[in-house]
């Protein structure tokens, strides 16, 4: 044991002095030198080495010499004997990589020659930094690289060995890599996952350093590219979009824009929007641009279907990442809906009599719009009785605020109009047809008050006086009017007997014939009445006037008709011309020009003894009497109306000039000279009949009379019927004309009446009526004046029985 731990001992003693010591062994001399000495530097002494003197060394020639090398990289400097640098000395040069650097050196002496062999070991010296190849180190690295992948990097390199030699490397502090170093390799090992989103390039700077003193350093700029890998979704800048559309807006207006981005680059990062999933319906109305993200209108955008859309819309990436984002699209309003009015029910037609305030119908009105789009106000034209009472929520009734007259207004057409308050405001209308229904609520009226029908007596049956007509503005039967005569007598008859009306036309016909004579105006009253349940009915008064026809001749009443008279009148002797003498008395059942009479003398036995006043009747002298005249005058005296044609009557008047009835002797003669005496007797038997007759007529008047004294008129119906009988000269001729003038003051009664209402003359009237013109013609202003009062009187006396008769018309 002691033996071999001795043995070490030497062998690193041996070791340490063969480095430092000079090796004095003949031909095998070593030195230690660092290289890169610089020239002349003394690597060691050979004189003294090897035990040679300098005379020795310079005698001998001493020089070096170099196996292999023309190089010379030291010499010896014969004046010191040591063996000094000539030329620089690279140990990397001369034996690179090689641990141990040896240059052998022969030492050549000659005189003898001698050769000694001198090893100079070059010690290395840290004299290169470490190097990489390139100043940067261009990599690419996926950004999708995984945590712990490696990436080799060439490694340094430095000429220098051993502690000189590159020791270690550093890289500058950075997020991703660290670096590994092994044997003969550099690495980057990835610690953290690169983002190229983030950074899409690192640089790093990778140092080596050396273990040489003083370090040696070299660095490398390591320049990181990394690579994008798809690994970004498209990102929407939004994850709601709301988007807010006016309804009815036109195709291709823009709605609103998605817009997504991808932070990754190329294809990776190219974005493609679509729609995700939407309802088939809601496909067709939007489409978006694939590129631009921009969502159009395509179809129709009715608020009123939808009012909202929400859909999905997709970003895509070119290789497949998607992302989703939410669209709501709020559609607004617009008035593009006119209200609607709806008639929900009507009653038609309505009756007339409805009380106002009556509901007939009921509206409703709708709006599809909203809000005040669809606030709807509705209003009913003017002019109509009716009106719009607002009822619950958008009900409407139609109320009559009147009262209906079909006969005024028998249709409606109401109009409604309904209008929102949109802006601008929207409106419609409906007209409504209302009918008004009949109600009898109108009676018949007669278009004339009264009425009047003028006809000439003798008139034929069946002919037509006149027509009434009343008129019922009612419907059909409520309006139909028929006509009939109201109970009632004529002259104690019933009137039905006189007249008939038609119940269609009105008309009224005469069923016989009328006699003036008998009388000359009725009354009698029409109904006209409706078909109505219940009838309505009116009445009517008519008056017929009948006018005279000269149909009846003059009555003589005095003297008393041919050859029935024993009647002779006393002409004094002493009478002069121009005396009454005696009054021929006729009177004419007929009225007016029929009734006015004329007297002639037709045939006298003097000629020109007599004249008779033409209208008076009067018979007066027209000179003295003479003796010479005769005693016994006759006359023929005429009687003529004035009709058309005239009717006349004759009489005879027999006058005796005498001043004593004792002096005519032959007072039976006259007459005997005409009649014979079977005439006489027959006359006085009528005389008396007639007398006794007439005056027990009177009595019975005068009884009736006495019985009714409040009702004087009921005698006769006018001065015609005056039987045939004597009257008296002193006869009540009022107006000098002979004839009652009963015609006269009814005439002038009627052409006064007829400036009031109570006679009024229609146009319509019967043919056989007289025209009022006519009448006026008819009636001379002369007669009518004396005869103002309309209730004249006439005052006939008899000479019978003395009393009077006034007879009323
Ligand atoms: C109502 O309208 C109808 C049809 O439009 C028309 O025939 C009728 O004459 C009108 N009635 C009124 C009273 O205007
Ligand atoms: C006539 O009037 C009655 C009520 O007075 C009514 O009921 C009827 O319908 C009317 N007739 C016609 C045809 O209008
Ligand atoms: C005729 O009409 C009047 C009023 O116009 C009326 O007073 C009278 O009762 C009516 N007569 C008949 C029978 O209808």
């Amino acid at each position: 044991m002691a033996d071999k731990g001795f043995e070490s001992l030497r062998l690193i003693l041996c070791f340490a002095s063969f480095i430092v010591t000079l090796h004095l062994v003949h031909g095998d001399l070593s030195y230690s030198i660092p290289e890169e000495m610089k020239r002349d530097s003394v690597i060691g002494n050979l004189a003294k080495d090897l035990g040679f003197d300098l005379r020795t060394l310079s005698s001998r020639n001493a020089r070096v010499d170099f196996e292999g090398t023309r190089k010379r990289y030291c010499d010896i400097n014969l004046s010191t004997g040591e063996l000094v640098t000539s030329e620089r000395m690279d140990r990397e040069s001369l034996c690179g990589k090689k641990p141990s650097c040896v240059v052998k050196v022969d030492l050549v002496l000659e005189n003898p020659l001698e050769l000694h062999r001198l090893s100079l070991h070059v010690q290395d010296v840290n004299d290169n930094s470490p190097k990489f190849r390139e100043n940067l180190i261009e990599m690419e690295i996926s950004e999708s690289a995984d945590k712990g992948n490696r990436f080799s990097i060439e490694e340094a390199h430095d000429a220098d060995i051993g502690q000189n030699a590159v020791q270690r490397y550093s890289l500058q502090k950075n997020d991703n890599f660290i670096l590994a170093v092994d044997s003969n390799k550099v690495e980057l090992v990835l610690e953290n996952t690169l983002d190229r989103e983030r950074q899409n390039e690192i640089k790093l700077l990778l140092t080596a350093l050396d273990g040489g003193s003083p370090q040696r350093s070299g660095t490398v700029v390591i320049h990181v590219t990394v690579l994008d890998a798809n690994d970004n979704a498209p990102v929407f800048s939004q994850a709601v979009y709301k988007a807010s559309l006016p309804e009815n807006s036109p195709p291709d207006t823009i709605v609103i824009n998605v817009s997504a981005t991808d932070a990754d680059e190329g294809v990776n990062g190219d974005v493609t929007y679509q729609f995700g999933h939407v309802a088939d319906d809601d496909g067709n109305v939007f489409s978006i641009d694939p590129k631009t993200g921009e969502i159009r209108v395509t179809g129709v955008i009715d608020f009123e279907e939808r009012s909202s859309f929400e859909m999905r819309v997709q970003a895509k990436d070119g290789l497949g990442l998607t992302s989703y984002a939410k669209v709501i699209i709020d559609v607004t309003d617009m008035n593009d809906n006119a209200p609607v009015i709806y008639l929900k029910s009507l009653t038609n037609p309505i009756p007339e009599n409805v009380s106002p305030g009556t509901e007939v119908g009921i509206i409703n009105v709708q709006d599809r719009d909203s809000e005040n789009n669809r606030q709807v106000r509705c209003s009913i034209q003017q002019g109509v009785p009716f009106k719009l009472v607002p009822s619950i929520k958008n009900y409407y009734s139609l109320v009559t605020t009147g009262q209906l007259d079909r006969e005024l207004v028998s249709d409606y057409n109401i109009t409604i109009t309904a209008t929102d308050e949109g802006s601008p405001p929207l409106s419609s209308s409906k007209t409504v047809q209302l009918s008004v229904a009949d109600i009898n609520d109108n009676p018949p009226v007669f278009e004339e008050q009264s009425y009047s029908a003028y006809v000439t007596e003798n008139n034929k049956p069946g002919s037509t006086l006149c027509s009434v007509t009343a008129r019922d503005p009612d419907w059909r039967q409520n309006g139909t009017v028929i006509y009939s005569l109201l109970p009632g007598e004529v002259n104690g008859a019933p009137v039905s007997s006189y007249l008939s009306v038609n119940g269609d036309t009105g008309a009224i016909h005469a069923v016989r014939s009328f006699d003036y004579e008998q009388f000359r105006s009725f009354k009698f009253h029409v109904m006209a009445r409706d078909n109505g349940s219940p009838p309505l009915s009116s009445n009517v008064t008519v008056s017929v006037f009948i006018s005279d026809v000269n149909d009846n001749s003059p009555q003589i009443l005095y003297p008393a008709p041919e050859g029935n008279s024993f009647m002779t009148e006393l002409v004094p002797k002493a009478a002069h011309g121009g005396s009454l003498v005696s009054k021929v008395i006729a009177v004419d059942a007929d009225s007016g020009q029929n009734a006015w009479l004329s007297y002639h003398i037709v045939k006298s036995t003097d000629p020109g003894l007599f004249t008779i006043g033409l209208h008076s009747g009067e018979i007066r002298t027209q000179r003295d009497i003479s003796e010479s005249d005769s005693m016994k005058q006759n006359l023929i005296v005429a009687v003529k109306d004035n009709g058309q044609p005239s009717l006349s009557a004759t009489c005879s008047m027999y006058l005796l000039i005498s001043d004593n009835l004792a002096e005519v002797p032959e007072l039976k003669d006259i007459s005997y000279d005409e009649k014979n005496s079977k005439l006489t007797s027959y006359l006085i038997i009528a005389l008396v009949s007639v007398s006794t007759f007439f005056l027990t007529f009177i009595i019975i008047i005068l009884g009736v009379r006495f019985c009714r004294r409040r009702k004087p008129r009921l005698l006769f119906d006018g001065a015609v019927a005056i039987p045939s009988a004597y009257l008296p000269p002193n006869y009540a001729d009022v107006d000098g004309t002979g004839t009652l003038r009963s015609a006269y003051n009814y005439d002038a009664y009627l052409t006064t009446g007829s400036r009031t209402s109570d006679f009024k003359f229609v146009t319509s009237y019967n043919d056989n009526t007289l025209p009022a013109d006519q009448t006026l013609r008819k009636s001379p202003s002369d007669f009518a004046d004396p005869f103002e009062d309309l209730e004249p009187s006439v005052e006939v006396g008899t000479f019978q029985s003395a009393s009077l008769l006034t007879m009323r018309f």
